[in-house]
C-alpha cells in the first residue's frame, strides 16, 4: 500500500493503476462502517483508492473541525488490512493551496433542505470537495455509505447532473449490536448519552415496523415519533421526516426513507432506514 499526500504523487500512483479504480472517501477516524466501504469496493474494483482529508469547507464555524478525530496511524493499518492500493491524506494547503475556494458546487434545493438546513453551507462543502477529488483520483466507481443518505443522493445527482464520469455506489449502513449505526462521532458520547443516542435507531425501527403492519405513512410517522420519545432521554430531537427514495416529500405508497437528526449532548446524530409503505387500496 502506498501513502501519498502531494497531487504530483497521487497522479504517478493513479498512472500505475490499470483496471477499474474505486475510492473510498473519508475524513478518516475510520471504523467498522468504513470496512464495509473498502470490502465493497476491493469485491467491485481491481484496485483501491481512499481518501483522508478532514474537510475545512463542511464545518460550520460552530462545528467541531479542530476537535474532529484525527488518528492517521491507526487509519492507514485498517486500510492496509483492508487491501488498500493507495491512500491519499494531502494537507489543507496542498488541497486549497490558495486558501478556500471562491467557486464551490451548489447541491440546489435538497442541498438546503434537512441537513442542509441545520447546516448551512455543509453541502457545498461536501460535493465541493468530493469534485475535486473525483478529478484528482479519476475513479471509475465511488463508494459512499447509506448513513449519511442526504449526501449519498446528493454526490449520485451531481455526477449525473454535473456528467461526471464515475459510478456512484451506496453502501448499507453498519450497526452495533444494538442498533446504534457507527459514526466516527460515536466516539464524544458518554456512556449515558451513547444509551440516549439509541433513540434514533429505535424510532427507525418502529417506523419500518408499522410500515411492515402495513400503516400509511402519517401512522409510520406517529410510531416512530412515539418510540423515539420512549427512549433513555437525553436525546433532542432536530428532525424525524419520511420522503421518497430519491429525498423528494410527500411518498404515499412504495419505497420510501425515513430519516432522523438528534442532539444527544454537544453531538449531532443521523441515521435513516429505507421503509416500503403498502400500496394505497
Ligand atoms: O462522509 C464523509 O466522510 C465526508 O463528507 C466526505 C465524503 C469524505 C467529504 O469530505
Amino acid at each position: 500500500m502506498e501513502l501519498v499526500t502531494t497531487r504530483e504523487e497521487l497522479a504517478t500512483a493513479r498512472a500505475a493503476l490499470s483496471g477499474t479504480v474505486g475510492v473510498v472517501m473519508t475524513m478518516g477516524a475510520l471504523h467498522e462502517g468504513h470496512e464495509t466501504l473498502l470490502r465493497a469496493a476491493r469485491e467491485q474494483a481491481d484496485h483501491v483508492l481512499v481518501t483522508i482529508f478532514v474537510n475545512p469547507l463542511q464545518f460550520g464555524p460552530n462545528e467541531d473541525f479542530d476537535r474532529y478525530p484525527r488518528t492517521l496511524a491507526a487509519d492507514l493499518e485498517v486500510c492496509r488490512r483492508a487491501g488498500a492500493d493507495v491512500v491519499f491524506a494531502p494537507s489543507r494547503d496542498e488541497m486549497y493551496p490558495e486558501g478556500e475556494p471562491r467557486v464551490r458546487v451548489n447541491p440546489g434545493r435538497l442541498g438546503e433542505e434537512l441537513e442542509g438546513q441545520s447546516r448551512p453551507g455543509f453541502f457545498h462543502g461536501v460535493l465541493t470537495v468530493v469534485l475535486k477529488l473525483f478529478q484528482l483520483t479519476r475513479a471509475d466507481l465511488a463508494f459512499f455509505g447509506e448513513k449519511d443518505y442526504q449526501q449519498l443522493t446528493l454526490v449520485r445527482r451531481m455526477a449525473r447532473d454535473l456528467d461526471v464520469p464515475v459510478r456512484v455506489v451506496g453502501v448499507p449502513t453498519v450497526r452495533e449490536p444494538d442498533g446504534l449505526a457507527l459514526s466516527s462521532r460515536n466516539r464524544y458520547l458518554s456512556e449515558p448519552e451513547r444509551a440516549a443516542a439509541l433513540a434514533l435507531s429505535a424510532a427507525l425501527r418502529a417506523g419500518v415496523e408499522a410500515a411492515e403492519q402495513g400503516r400509511d405513512a402519517a401512522g409510520v410517522l406517529a410510531a416512530a415519533h412515539r418510540a423515539f420519545g420512549a427512549g433513555t432521554p437525553g436525546a433532542q430531537l432536530d428532525y424525524l421526516v419520511l420522503t421518497d427514495a430519491d429525498l423528494e416529500p410527500g411518498p404515499v405508497s412504495g419505497p420510501a426513507r425515513l430519516l432522523v437528526a438528534a442532539w444527544v449532548g454537544n453531538t449531532r446524530l443521523i441515521d435513516n432506514m429505507p421503509v416500503r409503505l403498502a400500496p394505497r387500496s
